[in-house]
């Protein structure tokens, strides 16, 4: 074995595993170079396979055991990992049974990045084991009691990875950049099944030990587990549903176009290249739409309206299996070309199967957001957050999720379609893809492709350095329309005139997408009396359809309609999705009343929400915890 030597400033920080909560002298603390929001010193020594084995443990919520990381090394003499909210036990280097410990420091924590775990190595070592477990505020993991689960018998444990949680639950370098396999041995209690990003089982063993393999390359925003009290269906060959057994039938009908997705994903874009393609339905708190873990998308139960009016979101997480997961972005400044070319990808999938007509409408809603948020963001004084590529060098990659990387990113895919012709735009997007398949990209090295590949190709003139770099939204962006939501909008003007609504007239006439069109085009002028109206006749606020309810509710706060606060509150006490959370209690927080009664929702539906809905619920309402 090489001898290893300490240097001398890592020598008197050293840190055994009892000293890792010791307050430590913050000054002595060794320090690691960051880029794209990791400490990771992938250049010189990067993971290129992980193996997990992991004890879930529910009573203590904690995941306890070793990450054994297999290093592509090039000649490094410390391996740099990310860490948060994690306790080192150990690390050691060697194959597993042929382990020799080493020394460890862990540097400045900061509360946004975490820790540098700096493992000394030598240049030859490639196995290096890290022993830990995880904090019980570990903020990827949600660990949701037996009560707040549907039968209400067996907890739920589900992972948010993206965009830096990963180090919450596993050691790594948690950037995008570097890609690695991975394997899992699981043990999980013996009435739950456990699933990850990976092959997956369909049903529960009596051991409660479960085995996985991602044998693609992935990023470690990736790297995702649910475990639960779960059922499973088939929905083809390659793709399926699970769910709580008491959601199970619902999400399999809601959920039955998967397989044409999947058709009509493949005939534009290339061949499906991870197998298998399943959806999971997780728990109310989940607090994304969707999450697009390879082979198993992770989504909100608020996408069950019953009507399948809401899959759009499945036809988003199925369209990241190309741009996100096969070609990804290089750091969170790059983040709209994952979710641009989604967003754009999720449409031509809507339109293939759908048709047209939905799909103009579903883009449409997304755009007059895009131009609210747009608005808002100027108004704060965020022009450059109004760029497509963005700069969030020492802040929080979540400040990058707005509608820019997702709609203007889709708008300008959009825009340069009109401009070169379907036909032409296709076979580019399809030699994009294969050309950075399992590989990472920047935006500038996106530039120079296109610039190569179509503009200059087709002799085409097209303002990209505007989109890219610029602010707002470029006035040659595509116009579309939709007859049906102009008939909406014309409702609407009824309403506003004082008219009744026509006494046929029933909720189940329009899609989800019309009624967002019609609440929108009152443009905040709806009185409570005509909102009373509306909700007697079609019941907006008991309509269990999410982005209606939501919609219906940030306009209520705002007329003073005190008759749906028990429908509102019972709403905030059940969901989790931050979208939804976000405008409702921001639009609470705006007078001292509404504050008031805000607050004392929160404190009861705080308990509901995953860390990445209630951190940014605290900062809303001001409240700290
Ligand atoms: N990958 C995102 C979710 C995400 C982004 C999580 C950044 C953490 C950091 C996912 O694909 C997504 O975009 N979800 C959307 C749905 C969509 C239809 C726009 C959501 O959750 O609302
Ligand atoms: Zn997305």
């Amino acid at each position: 074995m090489i001898k290893r030597l300490i240097p001398a400033f890592i020598a008197i920080t050293l840190f055994s595993c009892e000293q890792v909560e010791t307050p430590q002298n913050e000054e002595q603390k060794p320090s690691a170079t960051i880029k794209n929001h990791s400490y990771g010193n992938i250049d010189e020594i990067s993971t290129n396979h992980l193996h997990l084995e992991l004890n879930v443990d529910f009573e203590n919520k904690s995941l306890a055991g070793v990450a054994r990381h297999t290093m592509d090394n090039k000649g490094a003499d410390k391996a740099v990992f990310d860490i948060k909210k994690i306790n080192i036990e150990k690390v050691t280097l060697g194959k597993k049974g042929a382990e020799t410990e080493t020394t460890f420091t862990i540097g400045q924590y900061d509360s946004l990045l975490g820790a540098p775990l700096i493992v000394d190595l030598s240049s030859e070592d490639l196995f290096v084991n890290i022993y830990y477990s995880t904090q019980k505020d570990a903020d990827a993991l949600d660990w949701l009691p037996a009560e707040l689960t549907g039968s209400k018998k067996y907890p739920f444990l589900y992972t948010q990875g993206q965009a830096i949680l990963t180090r919450t639950w596993i050691p790594v370098q948690d950037t995008p950049e570097n890609r690695f396999t991975y394997s899992a041995d699981l043990k999980v209690p013996s009435e739950l099944l456990a699933l990850m990003s990976a092959t997956n089982p369909t049903e529960n063993n009596e051991t409660g030990e479960y085995s996985f393999e991602m044998k693609q390359p992935i990023p470690s925003y990736l790297l995702a587990l649910a475990v639960g009290e779960l059922d499973y269906r088939q929905l083809s060959d390659n793709s399926g549903v699970y769910a709580e057994p008491h959601l199970i039938d619902a999400a399999e009908a809601e959920f039955k176009d998967i397989p044409k997705m999947i058709d009509a994903a493949e005939g534009l874009y290339g061949e499906y290249l991870w197998d298998v393609y399943d959806v999971i339905i997780l728990p109310y708190s989940f607090p994304f739409g969707g999450m697009e873990n390879p082979r198993l998308t992770f989504l909100t139960p608020t996408l069950i309206a019953g009507d399948g009016s809401l899959v759009s979101t499945v036809a988003h997480e199925l369209a990241h299996s190309w741009s996100g997961n096969l070609v990804t972005n290089a750091s969170w400044n790059d983040f709209w070309l994952n979710e641009g070319f989604t967003v754009y990808f999720e449409n031509r999938i809507m339109e293939e199967v759908y048709g047209k007509e939905i799909a103009d409408m579903l883009a449409m809603i997304e755009f007059q957001e895009l131009k609210r948020s747009v608005d808002d963001l100027m108004a704060e004084g965020r022009e450059k957050d109004t760029y497509l590529k963005l700069d969030l060098h020492g802040r929080d990659p979540d400040d990058g999720m707005t509608d820019i990387a997702y709609v203007k990113g889709a708008f300008f895919l959009k825009t340069i379609e009109e401009k070169v012709g379907r036909e032409k735009f296709d076979v580019f997007l399809n030699a994009y893809f294969k050309a950075h398949e399992f590989k990472t990209l920047t935006t500038e090295k996106f530039v120079e492709y296109i610039n190569e590949n179509l503009f200059e190709k087709e002799n085409i003139e097209f303002n990209l350095n505007e989109w890219i770099y610029g602010e707002g939204i470029p006035s040659n962006v595509i116009q579309l329309n939709s007859d049906r939501f102009v008939v909406a909008q014309e409702l609407a003007q009824e309403v506003k005139d004082g008219n009744k609504l026509p006494t046929d007239l029933k909720r189940s006439d329009k899609i989800t997408q019309e009624w967002l069109a019609f609440i929108r085009a009152f443009d905040g002028e709806l009185s409570k009396e005509q909102m009373i109206m509306v909700d007697e006749q079609l019941n907006f606020k008991n309509s269990g359809n999410s982005e209606i309810m939501s919609e219906w509710f940030v306009l209520g706060i705002k007329n003073d309609y005190k008759e749906i606060r028990p429908e509102i509150k019972a709403f905030l006490k059940k969901v989790g999705r931050r979208k939804f959370l976000e405008p409702l209690y921001t639009t609470l927080a705006k007078t001292e009343e509404t504050l008031e009664w805000g607050k004392e929702v929160y404190k009861e539906a705080r308990p509901y929400y995953h860390a990445v809905s209630f951190h940014t619920i605290d900062k809303i309402l001001g409240v700290n915890h």
